[in-house]
C-alpha cells in the first residue's frame, strides 16, 4: 500500500520523508488555509521535498476554470495531481485534462457509483472519504472496499485513495480491503508507530542490559 500524507505542513512532510515511508502528499483547501501561506508557493514547496504525486485542488464549480486553475496547478511542478470535487462539471472537467496528459484526483467521494463514473472520466486517482461517511452512520471503509472493488473488478487504472482516514483502525481495515493508497493525517503516522509491548520490550531489554557482563 501506498502511504500519502494528507497535510499541507511542510515540517510534517519533511519528518516523514526522512522516514522512508513517503508515496505522496494530499492537501485540500481546508489543509492549505491552516498553513496560512501563498497556495501555489506551498504546493511548489512540497513538491520539491517529496518523491512523489502532489495534489492540489481547484477552487472553481464550472468545468471551464476547473480546467484553467487545473492546467495552473500542473504547471507548478510535474509531481502535481489535480484535484477536482466529484460533480457533473468535475467529471467534465476530469475528461478534458484526462485527455491533456495531466493527472486529475477526482475527491470527495462517497460511493462506488461516484467512483465508476470518475473512473470512466480518466481519473487517475479517486479519493472515497471514510471518517465523514462514519460521520454520518455509514461504514465508510466498506465504501472505500467497493470503489476498490470498481477499480479491481473493471481494472481501470485508476488507483483508490482511502481519504478522510482518522484512527489506526481505519489503517487496518485499508489493509483488509488492499487499498491501493492511504492518505493519511500526520497524528495518525505517530499512532500508527506506537505500541506500549515495543515500549515496554525496550525498558526490559535496557534494564536487562545493565545486569549484562560486557
Ligand atoms: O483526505 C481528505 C481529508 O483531508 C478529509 O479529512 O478528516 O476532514 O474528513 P477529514
Amino acid at each position: 500500500m501506498k502511504i500519502f500524507l494528507d497535510t499541507a505542513n511542510i515540517e510534517e512532510i519533511k519528518e516523514v520523508k526522512d522516514l522512508g515511508i513517503l508515496d505522496g502528499v494530499t492537501t485540500n483547501p481546508s489543509l492549505i488555509a491552516k498553513e496560512k501561506k501563498d497556495f501555489k508557493k506551498t504546493i511548489a514547496a512540497i513538491c520539491e521535498v517529496v518523491n512523489g504525486t502532489v495534489s492540489a485542488e481547484v477552487i472553481a464549480l464550472d468545468w471551464e476554470t476547473m480546467v484553467k486553475e487545473g492546467r495552473e496547478l500542473a504547471a507548478i511542478s510535474e509531481h502535481v495531481v489535480v484535484k477536482v470535487p466529484f460533480t457533473k462539471d468535475g467529471l467534465k472537467a476530469t475528461s478534458i485534462m484526462a485527455a491533456e496528459g495531466i493527472d486529475v484526483n477526482v475527491t470527495l467521494i462517497f460511493s462506488a457509483n461516484q467512483a465508476l463514473l470518475a473512473c470512466k472520466a480518466g481519473a487517475a486517482y479517486i479519493s472515497p472519504f471514510a471518517g465523514r461517511l462514519d460521520d454520518i452512520g455509514h461504514d465508510g471503509i466498506e465504501v472505500v472496499g467497493q470503489c476498490q472493488a470498481v477499480v479491481d473488478t473493471y481494472d481501470y487504472d485508476t488507483e483508490v485513495i482511502a481519504a478522510s482516514i482518522r484512527s489506526t483502525a481505519h489503517m487496518l481495515q485499508c489493509q483488509e480491503i488492499a487499498a491501493d493508497i492511504a492518505t493519511i493525517p500526520y497524528k495518525v503516522i505517530e499512532q500508527m508507530m506506537k505500541h506500549p509491548l515495543t515500549t515496554s520490550g525496550i525498558e526490559q531489554f535496557l534494564a536487562d542490559w545493565e545486569n549484562a557482563v560486557k
